[in-house]
């Protein structure tokens, strides 16, 4: 019967049009009940004596938030208004999970531990704050997809004090994230207090001066200002507390084998030659690393790691192991002795050597190692955990030989990318990362195995501060994608949805407002898309922005849109090749750009296309027909036209519903350097008047351009033949990384 009620009651509400309550990340389950909890002065927290620590921390939030008299009271029976805060071990719920009943008398947070409990609080804060002192009644039951939730800071780019990293902690504690990977070394800096070693903070914490403007930039320009910055032991005790409180586990990183000269400026018997050396001032890499030849290098590492360790109570040491250039160690004596002395083959088995021997000490102590993906390269440490950060190839393979797994791939995690139109916003590393993107991200990739799927324990998004010089441009790149990344990681990925999260957003933002935290409002970028209607196989052209109720006009003549210009709401219908100009309009102007894309529609968008090879279609930018949707992908940082293919080679057969007479056909191949891309070393085309059987018509030949950025079309001449399927092939070539080579292709143009 009580069911029955719960029933009726959410139909009366629904016919009422109660909005849902704004959580993010939205909860595994959520029912609206009949009324509100209203918090009063005489309000009662009520708490079992195993969560004070979270009773303070509600009543500390909502004294700051609402009710500046609220109470805290460990055992008094009361009859109504309290907020009950019960450790209930007998509880079935997942790690991490709680249960949150609002009624109009009381609420009731129900767990298994102090972490649950923590998480319903920030459920319960986001309730208040979406409705003020008046809480809807809901019942929740919520638990987390991931147990690993991160977010990671590079301080050693630019350095941000104790004071910022406790906001930036809170920042993730209110989305439940529960991983802080802090990277505290690198090549500009050495950032953290090692008492053995003082000149690591005095000489390695500060650099001469600063690059200017971008790393491509040429030529070279330096500021002249000396920079630098360092924590002390006793702030780092005192952070790893504050975060502890927010049941939030910081893994610090001791970049190690590369990435190290901070540490070689001070100690210079660390190097190969021995210097001398300075703290790097531009955000290239320099070739000197720690030498794997000499034991000063382990015996350093292994005191640095011991009051690492004695700081940092968690079970993770990040060993970073990423982008080690090899230059040195191939000229050093001490290292090909190691070489020749170990057995090893090459530079890369020196760095897994070098990594399982400091993985093996830290094992000794009770912890375990994360390295990037890098690792991998020359074996892996036997209990290493992988965070794969060049696609997702580095985190499959490390699943599939049974290690656990972070996936955080650059083109989905990188925080430090362009998140709205780059003409508008902060000087960034190269990549266009919109907050739809993030939210469209899932760490498991669609091709591993289900077997596999437990050690991808989960993600994290990632900011490295080459060009984020202080807090408000850092706020600025976090928000709100870290929001979007709370909700990848916590929310079961069935609820996942970008239109309620949008809904969602405005209250986030809000309360990001409330705090004097600055957020990026949203990219006024605007997508125009194709579609295919299969039945009547029309084609029709899609607007779509991230602003919650955009104002976009368009024109189809090339002219730039004005106020009188056709209103966008739906669907258009496209009767051949069009060029599409559209804009936003805010008080009767255009706001924030124009965006234009030619369609060229063409025989090959009515084909079946059947894409072979596609062993990370995760990771592919857009929807699955992007290869033949008449758009052509740009050399910008929108790399949304593009498929990339990891590590495979590109294959794809065409095939039509009747011969068709095709002339000639292009297709577009291009180099990236962020995602590794290089152009194919062939491409053959081959076609068939039956379907089935296929002669090559022609195999064109390619070089690389790399690194620059370009795109390269491939043309064929087909001689109007009447065709029944067409074939395209495409040869990868081993790129200068040699774990990654991708292919990145678009629009099949045929005519
Ligand atoms: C990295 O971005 N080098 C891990
Ligand atoms: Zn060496």
């Amino acid at each position: 019967m009580r069911y029955c009620f719960i029933i009726i009651t959410l139909s009366i509400l629904t016919l009422h049009g109660r909005e849902a309550p704004a959580i993010i990340p939205r909860p595994v389950e959520m029912v609206q009940l009949e009324g509100y909890f209203s918090i009063n002065q005489s309000t009662q927290i009520i708490y079992t004596p195993d969560c004070k620590q979270e009773a303070d921390y509600l009543q500390k939030i909502l004294a700051a938030d609402t009710n500046p008299n609220l109470v805290s009271l460990s055992s008094t029976p009361v009859q109504s208004n309290f907020i009950s805060l019960e450790i209930n071990k007998a509880l079935h719920m997942p790690e991490e999970g709680y249960l949150l009943i609002v009624t109009e008398s009381n609420i009731h947070l129900q767990a298994a531990t102090a972490h649950g409990i923590f998480n319903g609080i920030q459920t319960l804060r986001q309730l208040a704050d979406s409705s003020g002192p008046l809480i809807p009644a809901v019942r929740i039951t919520d638990y987390p997809r991931f147990p690993y939730r991160g977010m990671h800071l590079d301080v050693a780019r630019h350095f941000f004090n104790a004071d910022f990293i406790k906001k930036y902690i809170d920042l993730m504690a209110e989305l439940k994230m529960n991983h802080f990977h802090w990277h505290l070394t690198d090549e500009q800096g050495w950032r953290l207090e090692i008492k053995k070693y003082p000149n690591l903070t005095q000489t390695g914490g500060f650099r001469k001066e600063t690059l200017i403007g971008h790393s491509l930039d040429f030529p070279e320009r330096y500021d002249g200002i000396p920079y630098g910055g360092f924590y002390t032991q006793q702030e780092i005790r005192d952070i790893v507390r504050y975060a502890k409180e927010r049941h939030i586990t910081i893994i610090p990183e001791i970049e190690m084998p590369g990435h190290s000269r901070a540490a070689l400026a001070a100690y210079p018997d660390l190097g190969c030659t021995g210097g001398p050396y300075d703290v790097n001032t531009r955000w290239r890499r320099k070739p000197d690393v720690f030498c794997a030849g000499r034991e000063f290098t382990f015996e350093f590492l292994e005191n640095v790691l011991d009051e690492v360790m004695a700081l940092f109570p968690g079970l993770y040491i990040h060993i970073g192991g990423d982008e080690c250039l090899k230059e040195r160690w191939q000229e050093c004596e001490f290292c090909q002795n190691r070489i020749r002395t170990e057995n090893l083959k090459d530079e890369h088995e020196l760095q897994s050597y070098f990594i399982t021997r400091i993985e093996k000490y830290l094992n000794s102590k009770g912890r375990h190692i994360i390295g990037w993906d890098e690792i991998l390269e020359g074996g892996l440490a036997p209990n290493a955990t992988v965070m794969s950060w060049r696609g997702f190839t580095g985190g499959i393979t490390a699943a599939k030989s049974g290690h656990n797994v972070i996936m955080a791939p650059v083109e989905y995690t990188y925080f430090n990318t362009y998140q709205a139109q780059p003409e508008y916003e902060f000087l960034a590393f190269q990549g266009y990362l919109p907050l739809n993107k993030v939210y469209r991200y899932d760490p498991v990739p669609e091709n591993l195995p289900s077997e596999y799927h437990h050690y991808i324990i989960g993600s994290q998004g990632n900011i490295w501060t080459e060009y984020i010089k202080n807090t408000d441009q850092l706020e600025y790149m976090l928000n709100p994608r870290l929001a979007a990344m709370a909700e990848v990681l916590w929310t079961p990925r069935e609820m996942k949805n970008w239109q309620s999260f949008q809904n969602r957003l405005g209250s986030y933002l809000n309360h990001l407002d409330n705090k004097e935290i600055k957020y990026s409002s949203g990219s006024f970028k605007i997508d125009i898309t194709t579609a295919r209607d299969t039945i009547e196989n029309r084609y029709y052209f899609l607007l779509n922005s991230e602003q919650p109720d955009p104002v976009i006009r368009f024109t189809t003549d090339g002219t730039v849109p004005t106020t009188s210009s056709q209103l966008y709401t739906s669907p258009v219908f496209l009767k051949n090749t069009t060029q599409v100009t559209a804009a936003h309009f805010q008080k009767g102007k255009i706001y924030r750009g124009v965006f234009q894309k030619t369609i060229n529609l063409h025989v090959g968008m009515s084909a079946t296309l059947k894409v072979f090879n596609f062993t990370d279609s995760t990771y592919n930018q857009s929807e699955d027909n992007v290869l033949i949707d008449g758009l052509y992908g740009e050399k910008k940082f929108d790399n949304d036209n593009w498929q990339i293919f990891e590590n495979s080679d590109f294959s794809v057969h065409m095939d039509f519903a009747t011969p068709t007479e095709i002339s000639d056909m292009t297709i577009n191949f291009a180099e990236y350097s962020m995602v590794w891309a290089s152009f194919p070393e062939f491409v053959t085309v081959s076609i068939s008047d039956d379907g089935e059987n296929f002669h090559e018509i022609q195999k064109i030949m390619s070089d690389t351009i790399a690194p620059v950025d370009h795109i390269k079309t491939f043309s064929v001449t087909v001689n109007s033949q009447k065709i029944k399927a067409l074939k395209i092939f495409a040869k990868n070539r081993v790129y200068k990384q040699p774990a990654l080579s991708s292919l990145l292709v678009d629009e099949i143009f045929v005519k």
